[in-house]
């Protein structure tokens, strides 16, 4: 368990840390990138630790790869790659440098591991961990296979290793129908995700898709009623939901996409208003490159991915915890199924 006090007076000894306007407005081409959401008073308090991580990255030949849930203060900050599930797994297989530091959340280290063995992976808070992936174990899987004999098992990305060395392919939200589709059977069984299964069902009803009942602690909040609600008030708004959602909400919106792909739609298509029915950061995060878009209605925030700050990415670069590790033997079974899941995506692609 990490040590808030340790690790501030360990840091304060080390860095000058001190929240510094100067400094901030030394730094106004990466304020820049936030300016919308975070004011340049509070980015004086993010700057000296945006400068100390940059160059601890530099001097221990470490990359970061940042989710897009993370804050503007990483995502623009800090991060090296930035992206969804799957272009994260993807950048993790071309990485160079020896160390990568994983913001987001556990599985998606575990991931970086799994395609990197050789490399050293962090993770800035290993308590970073998501209700999809506590929802399931491998003997959940076994459950599964047991009850549906001879159907293949799609797993999301969001679950342990050990749960994906149990799994025949991965899929993400931005690939998930498409691997369903693939499948030879007729019968598909996805887990976790009750809803991202339903709302793949939907696209794919040429398969029968049986799920294991897990849930986004984040995205099962949300209701049709609140949408329905919040469009007759505001008719202007383009409400764009994640394929967590359930079904229903799905259906009330007007385009449902990966993290990335609500990011490339609402760029491509610059509405007036946009309601996005996901994780807080990310309307903050492309605030500033829509300026001509209001981001309107309430979010939801990650408990899990909030637990990764600016001072925590720090202390892991200054001391090299948390390492993440993986069984070999079960990283050997898990690359098979996320390995087959990018070389699907990237025929898919093609
Ligand atoms: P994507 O970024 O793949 O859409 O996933 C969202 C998510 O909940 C990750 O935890
Ligand atoms: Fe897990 Fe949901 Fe948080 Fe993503 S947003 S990490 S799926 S709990």
């Amino acid at each position: 368990m990490l040590d808030l006090a340790v690790m501030r007076a360990t840091l304060a000894e080390a860095y000058d840390l001190a929240p510094s306007l100067t400094l901030a407005e030394e730094m106004r081409d990466i304020h820049a990138r936030m300016d919308r959401v975070v004011p340049l008073p509070d980015f004086a308090r993010h700057a000296p630790y945006i400068r100390a991580i940059n160059r601890l990255k530099r001097e221990k030949n470490a990359v970061i790869l940042a989710h897009n849930y993370m804050t503007p203060e990483i995502y623009h900050g800090v991060a090296d790659v930035v992206g969804d599930s799957l272009q994260l797994a993807i950048e993790a297989t071309k990485v160079e440098a020896q160390v990568i530091v994983q913001c987001g959340v556990h599985f998606m280290a575990e991931t970086s591991k799994i395609l990197n063995p050789a490399k050293t992976v962090l993770i800035p808070d290993v308590e970073a961990g998501c209700s999809l992936a506590e929802s399931i174990t491998p003997e959940g899987i076994a459950q599964m296979r047991a009850q549906y004999p001879g159907a293949p098992v799609v797993s999301y990305v969001n679950t342990t290793a050990a749960v994906k060395a149990a799994s025949d392919i991965c899929c993400t939200s931005a690939n998930a129908a498409q691997i369903v589709a693939a499948m030879p059977e007729d019968t598909v069984i996805m887990t976790p995700d009750q809803y991202l299964a339903q709302n793949v069902a939907k696209q794919v009803p040429s398969k029968r898709v049986v799920w294991w009942a897990g849930s986004c602690i984040v995205h099962e909040q949300y209701t049709a009623q609140d949408l329905r609600e919040f469009r007759a008030l505001h008719p202007e708004t383009r409400i764009i939901a994640h394929p967590e959602c359930p079904p229903d909400v799905v259906a009330e919106s007007d385009f449902s996409g990966s993290t990335s792909g609500i990011i490339d739609y609402v760029t491509r298509e610059h509405p007036s208003h946009a309601m996005l029915v996901t994780e807080c950061s990310m309307a903050s995060n492309i605030a500033d490159a829509l300026p001509d878009v209001d981001f309107v209605g309430p979010c939801n925030m990650c408990p899990y991915m909030k637990k990764i700050t600016l001072e925590k990415i720090l202390w892991s670069l200054h001391t090299g915890a948390e390492e993440v590790t993986v069984d070999p033997v079960i990283a050997a079974k898990a690359r098979v199924a996320v390995e087959r899941m990018i070389d699907l995506s990237r025929k898919i692609a093609k």
